[in-house]
């Protein structure tokens, strides 16, 4: 069986993954730079670089270690190429880069998103395995660079259904949070002060609800604003008031309502059975409650990617690169010379 080294750094994790060609995780290591971040309320690209550049060999080393194996071992390296932040993308790429030129071995890039919506296909000992999900399935990415929706068709082919026309719902949950004085990146601190509030407490809108498939979240963030200016709460805000958690589980089931209608909506307008939810704020307890009932009552198989997979990790990484190095996605010579990023997802803001 193949073995492939992922690699992930295309915002502010340096991750590393050995997989095996049917996308047993053998090892993962993610070193997380929110520490580093915190205090400046989000990413902060040239930090992000820096550390990423530190991190880099000893994670690489770390996730060899825990898989029990060396660079001898590895069949291919595949790497995250984009989107994401310039900076941290290269230190990542030519870490691949440099250790699939000097063992000889293929590398597979891959694109962020997409390493995101296949990562329901990882198994590991703790019971993560896709069960009965195949190609097709509608996929939602829900991030906080992105919020998507796709249908796909194969490893990495997607078609676009629907995008967020503003800020992505990671973005929408971490700029509430900031509003009510929680730390970055706010969207757990949300989720885990959502489970004592009360949903219905605070009427916020839906933005685009049973509007198409694109979506918009730049309005409920205002909306939250009001409603905070409302209760008279100043910064810092006691998280001990009942009414910061209400605040707090009524934006989270705004977010969710959107999330979860347009979700599936998007499987019915392709005529599709099978969803899939992934990305850092699928590990949202709120959403995954919601939908894993509202998909169930509209005879809809939702697979929830497992929370430790959800968030930026390289078992993602490496999971796509084995799908794809087993259809020919492998670069050598020359195109694994020059092969470059792509940036599209704009830095936290
Ligand atoms: O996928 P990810 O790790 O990085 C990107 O590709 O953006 O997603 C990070 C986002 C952040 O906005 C973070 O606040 C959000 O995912 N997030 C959550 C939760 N855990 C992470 N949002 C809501 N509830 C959570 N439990
Ligand atoms: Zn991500």
């Amino acid at each position: 069986m193949p073995l492939i080294l992922g690699i992930e750094s295309s915002c502010d994790e340096t991750a590393a993954a050995v997989v095996t060609g049917d996308g047993e995780v053998r090892s993962n290591v993610v070193h997380s730079q929110i520490p580093v971040h915190a205090r400046y309320g989000g990413v902060v690209p040239e930090l992000a670089s820096r550390n990423h550049m530190l991190a880099i060999r000893p994670v690489v080393e770390q996730a060899l270690s825990d898989a029990d194996v060396t660079l001898d071992d590895l069949d291919a390296v595949s790497v995250t190429a984009g989107p994401g932040l310039a900076g941290s993308l290269l230190v990542g790429l030519q870490a691949a880069k440099a250790i699939a030129w000097a063992r000889g071995l293929p590398i597979v890039p891959i694109n962020h998103i997409a390493a995101h919506v296949h990562a329901p296909f990882l198994r590991d000992a703790a019971g993560a395995g896709p069960g009965a999900l195949r190609f097709p399935y509608v996929a939602l990415a829900v991030s906080g660079g992105h919020t998507s929706l796709y249908r796909v068709d194969a490893p990495g082919e997607m078609t676009v259904l629907g995008q967020t026309l503003d800020d992505a719902a990671g973005e929408a949950f971490d700029k509430v949070a900031k509003m009510m004085g929680l730390p970055y990146p706010g969207g757990v601190y949300i989720d885990r002060l959502a489970q004592r509030g009360r949903a219905d407490a605070i009427d916020l809108p839906r933005p685009m609800l049973h509007r198409g498939l694109d979506f918009s979240f730049s309005g409920l963030k205002t909306a939250v604003r009001h409603a905070l200016d409302g209760l008279a709460l100043t910064a810092p805000l006691e998280v001990d008031d009942p009414r910061i958690a209400d605040v707090a589980a009524s934006a989270q089931a705004a977010i969710v309502d959107v999330l979860v209608s347009k979700s599936l909506d998007a499987c019915a307008s392709v005529g599709l059975d099978r969803l899939v939810v992934a990305g850092g704020v699928a590990s949202n307890s709120g959403l995954r409650a919601r939908l894993a009932v509202a998909a169930r009552e509209r005879g809809i198989t939702a697979t929830i990617t497992p929370a430790r997979y959800c968030t930026d990790n390289a078992a993602m990484v490496a999971g796509l690169g084995a799908a794809l190095l087993s259809r020919g996605h492998g670069l050598t010579g020359a195109e694994l010379l020059t092969l470059d990023i792509h940036t599209t997802r704009r830095p936290a803001r």
